[in-house]
């Protein structure tokens, strides 16, 4: 069979190393390959396809648009992008708010800062992120990212970008005693950086509000206090949701856990908004911004601008996740993982901590000593162990993903309870294994 390794550069990987299997199908939580293996998806391959593989009311929306109509520009009007726009309004409680798309995530959060900057009249306003965050591979996301592995390529201070430390409880960089100390110190953080670069020169303050894939997840008082200080600044606040939104934190975007205290001013938005089965991402601006840019020139676009085929795909999502009461589903066993793998940290010394569980996301930290919180390997090494876990776990039928000396678990918010226990009964064996080892 032909393979892809002979022609393709893959992503994040040396790609002469690169070796996988060639996958043909899917369902569910399930995909297999050309050899005829399954694999349980534990990771949602990218922590995208929320609605699991091949669900069949996206797939069958995406055949009926291609039957009536594959394309249009921008300069053209269409249902599918009229449609889903408004119900992500409707969704996000954006009244009288505007959503403009895009491909992906990358070109989302690059938007999100264009249309901040433009509705502040700073085209080189200063944009504030923080470090260990993850906003997208292109140039300008390397600069907004707080990703070490990029930095020799892009300076951010050249992308008018600043980071602040993060909000890291476990190792928390202000050395906080407890989750919410450091959540605030990290607040305080944010607040400082906007006094020193001074807010009327600052354009937005963009950040992760949970899940993302450095694999951070804040402390509760973080997204409202950063919400508080922007406000009382007179600084945008951007949410990027691109991995946190629909149902992958239990809510159908992680702010809204915050209520009204949480809502940003503009979101970005890609992975669950189709659940993969298109690419397709998007930026929604709240009313005060959608005024600001009505009236002015957007020198910006793409070809492929709110592609009918994706904008299909995207409503159909919205509509299973409704009828399947997906996000609700995503809560509550979210809430089981996270509680199984607390009694798993109790039990196995390598697991350092176990953060997220507010819907189907949790991150496993894996050390050498939890008492001194040793990593297993340093950031952003991946250890050896834990890559041979993951080998063995594959071996055997279920995909973990990893970053580092971090588990990252999500799978598809369609899970089978008793697939998703045997899921961590395998990473309890393979985790015992690892131990005695
Ligand atoms: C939080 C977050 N933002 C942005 C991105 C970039 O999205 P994309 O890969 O679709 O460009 C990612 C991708 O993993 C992400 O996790």
């Amino acid at each position: 069979m032909i393979n892809e390794r002979d022609s393709v550069l893959h992503t994040w990987c040396v790609p002469a190393q690169w070796q996988a299997p060639t996958i043909v199908g899917g369902r569910g939580a399930h995909f297999w390959d050309a050899d005829g293996n399954d694999y349980l998806d534990m990771s949602s391959l990218s922590e995208c396809s929320n609605l699991g593989h091949q669900h069949p009311t996206v797939v069958k929306a995406i055949r009926e648009q291609a039957e009536r109509l594959c394309f249009v520009t921008s300069s053209w009007g269409t249902k599918p992008r009229a449609e889903l726009a408004q119900a992500l309004l409707e969704k996000a409680g954006f009244k009288n708010g505007r959503v403009f798309f895009t491909l992906a995530g990358a070109d989302a959060n690059e938007h999100a800062v264009k249309f901040a900057r433009q509705a502040r009249r700073l085209p080189q306003g200063w944009i504030i992120t923080r470090d260990r965050s993850y906003y997208g591979a292109s140039y300008a996301c390397m600069a907004f990212s707080g990703d070490t592995r990029t930095r020799h390529q892009v300076d951010p201070e050249q992308y008018a970008v600043r980071h602040v430390a993060s909000p890291y409880a476990y190792r928390c960089p202000f050395g906080s005693s407890s989750d919410s100390e450091c959540g605030e110190r990290a607040v305080a953080a944010v607040a400082a950086e906007i006094d020193r670069t001074g807010a009327k020169s600052i354009a937005a303050v963009l950040m992760e509000p949970n899940a993302g894939t450095n694999g951070i997840v804040p402390p509760d008082n973080y997204w409202p206090g950063l919400r508080e200080v922007t406000r009382s600044h007179g600084v945008f606040l951007i949410a990027d949701e691109v991995m946190s939104a629909f149902g992958r934190c239990g809510e159908w975007f992680a702010w809204q856990r915050f209520g009204d205290a949480g809502k940003p001013d503009l979101m970005t938005l890609a992975k669950g908004l189709t659940g993969a089965h298109v690419p397709l991402g998007a930026v929604l601006v709240s009313e005060e911004i959608a005024r600001q840019l009505e009236k002015q020139m957007l020198f910006t676009g793409l070809t492929y601008f709110g592609h009918p085929l994706a904008c299909a795909a995207g409503l159909a999502a919205i509509r299973a996740y409704e009828d399947e009461k997906l996000i609700e589903r995503s809560r509550r066993l979210g809430g089981e993982m996270f509680a199984e793998l607390k009694r798993l940290q109790q039990k196995h010394r390598v697991i350092g901590d176990v953060r997220g569980g507010h819907g189907l996301f949790a991150i496993v930290e894996l050390v050498s000593d939890p008492i001194s919180r040793t990593p297993l390997a340093p950031w952003p090494e991946t250890p050896p162990q834990l890559t041979a876990l993951v080998k063995k776990a594959r071996s055997l039928g279920v995909s973990f993903a990893v970053r580092g000396n971090l588990l990252i678990l999500a799978p598809p918010l369609v899970i089978e309870e008793s697939e998703l226990s045997d899921a961590l009964g395998l990473l309890d064996r393979l985790l015992d294994e690892m131990e005695s080892a």
